[in-house]
């Protein structure tokens, strides 16, 4: 079976007692989680450390929302993949379409910042995704397919067992606005086959997450697509009540690997 993976990224929200009381539901309620599902927070980085701190024994995994390419030195303003590490994530977003777009993030970048977070043995999502501009012209699979394979240069065979991808077209995010279930499975599907392109039958074993306004009405149907392998959620991911319904969703949903 295919264990499906549902991740909520705060991005820049919540206060600390907000994240700290969010964090110790979750980690309350995660005692009835079966291990069918792996669940993962992605706080602000001032957050991480408490919020790591509380979930250390549960079954929710804790993960920063981007990361730097170099190991340490004069990088003012910017966090390491060690720092991270030391203080218990184990999971990390790059290439997500917030920092492309607004921290002009190239495919180069987001590569070097891959191999890097390959290194420290991070659960990797990379995101991928295509503007509204693209998706009218018809340009998604030209733009997923470059995001994709200049992401992922050089990664191997061996290291996709850390990969997660996740495709968040951007007309989607925080916009109310979701793919329809038979979108989004149309472009996994397409993922997936560049995935076996470069990985072989690897590929198989990677989780494609689908991101884009999904919440507590819509998850079940998107969860259900063959290839819909999880969810990165953003807004609704910020309330435990709406979280925790997708949680319990996508615990319902069986998926031969
Ligand atoms: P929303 O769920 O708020 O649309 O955000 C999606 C996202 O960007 C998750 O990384």
């Amino acid at each position: 079976m295919k264990k499906l993976s549902v991740v909520g990224n705060w991005k820049m929200n919540l206060t600390l007692e907000e994240a700290r009381n969010l964090a110790i539901r979750l980690s309350n309620e995660a005692v009835n989680l079966e291990d069918k599902v792996d669940v993962g927070v992605c706080p602000p980085f001032v957050f991480l450390k408490d919020v790591c701190d509380i979930l250390k024994d549960s079954k929710i995994c804790v993960g920063a929302q981007n990361m730097n390419a170099e190991r340490s030195g004069a990088y003012t303003g910017e966090i390491s993949g060690a720092m991270i590490k030391e203080i218990g994530c184990s999971l990390v977003i790059l290439g997500h379409s917030e920092r492309r777009t607004i921290f002009h993030e190239s495919n180069s970048l987001v590569n070097a910042k891959l191999h890097t977070a390959l290194t420290y043995d991070f659960n990797t999502i990379l995101c991928v995704g295509e503007s509204l501009e693209e998706r009218e012209t018809e340009r998604t699979e030209e733009v997923v397919g470059i995001q994709l394979s200049e992401s992922l240069k050089g990664v191997t065979k061996g290291q996709v067992r850390k990969l997660i991808i996740a495709y968040e077209p951007v007309w989607a995010i925080g916009t109310g606005k979701t793919a329809s279930p038979e979108q989004a499975n149309c472009v996994h599907s397409f993922i997936r086959n560049i995935l076996k392109n470069q990985f072989g039958e690897a590929a198989q074993g990677v989780r494609i997450q689908y991101g884009g306004s999904v919440n507590s009405k819509n998850a079940k149907e998107l969860l259900s697509q063959p290839e819909i392998d999880g969810a990165l959620v953003g807004g609704a991911s910020l309330d435990f009540e709406s979280f925790f319904s997708i949680i319990s969703d996508a615990l319902k949903i069986e998926k031969s690997s």
